[in-house]
């Protein structure tokens, strides 16, 4: 007789990261061990491959996604399935009208949009969770400033702040908390605090916003550009006496 085959355990494709979304990983998982998130919320999610990550590593109870666009939630439903269905949920909805539980420790992800529309969804998501305590996680394309001084102007905690470069672009990602309980909070800065000018990386992309405000201070909204320009050329003003 024979002996009895075992049964092939067939192990979802785990979906390739790149470096953004990879050092998002990174930083949630590390975080984890003292942040003890129970529900970890990838908004704007797109295909999930984030959130497919969180959930295959079981980094916490539940897992959601949540994007605005049908057809990218229903072909990510299918290729859930291969996950236990009490351990994540899926939702085709506008990111800013997500539903938390009281009780329950989330962090919301909004990564790979820009700053200003994430604005809207974080003004939405307090507006329907006054008194929560909420951790955030941003990593925006464009319009980082707006998001910056957003969170700046409101009681929101710094909790960490860094870059990353992928495909030769670089991006900011800012972790803030909301309704945080320490007495004296960080504040979110408006330009960053982590930069250093010997750093070639942190070097160019100061550069980049730099001369992406000077460009425009020469078409609409000039005054605007203006005021943001001279915050980024005091900041690197500071850097270069420091460095
Ligand atoms: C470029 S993808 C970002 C994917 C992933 N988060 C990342 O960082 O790579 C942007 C996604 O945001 C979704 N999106 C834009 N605005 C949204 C909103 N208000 N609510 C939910 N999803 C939204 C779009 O449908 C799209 O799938």
């Amino acid at each position: 007789m024979s002996a009895p085959t075992q049964a092939a355990v067939i192990q979802p494709k785990m979906p390739y990261l790149g470096a953004r979304l990879r050092a998002i990983y990174e930083w949630i998982e590390s975080a984890q061990a003292i942040q003890s998130y129970q529900e970890i919320w990838d908004c704007c999610c797109d295909h999930g491959y984030l959130g497919i990550k969180i959930l295959a590593q079981e980094l916490c109870e539940q897992v959601y996604f949540v994007d605005q666009a049908r057809h990218l939630i229903d072909d990510l439903q299918q290729r859930l399935k291969v996950y236990p269905a009490d351990r994540y949920q899926a939702f085709t909805a506008d990111a800013g009208q997500l539903q938390l539980a009281p009780d329950k420790r989330p962090l919301i992800i909004i990564a790979g949009i820009g700053g200003e529309l994430s604005i809207d969804i974080i003004h939405q998501i307090l507006h329907n969770h006054q008194g929560h305590s909420l951790d955030f996680l941003f990593c925006p394309t464009t319009t980082q400033f707006d998001l910056r001084e957003y969170l700046a102007e409101k009681p929101f905690e710094l909790q960490h702040e860094t870059m990353v470069t992928e495909k030769g672009r670089d991006y900011e990602i800012i972790c803030a908390r909301w309704n945080s309980p320490q007495p004296h909070p960080q504040p979110v800065s408006k330009t960053g605090e982590h930069w250093d000018l010997n750093d070639a990386v942190h070097h160019r992309y100061l550069s980049k916003l730099i001369r992406h405000y000077q460009r425009r201070t020469l078409g609409e909204n000039a005054r605007e550009a203006r005021r943001v320009l001279t915050i980024y050329q005091t900041l690197w003003q500071q850097l270069d006496t420091a460095s």
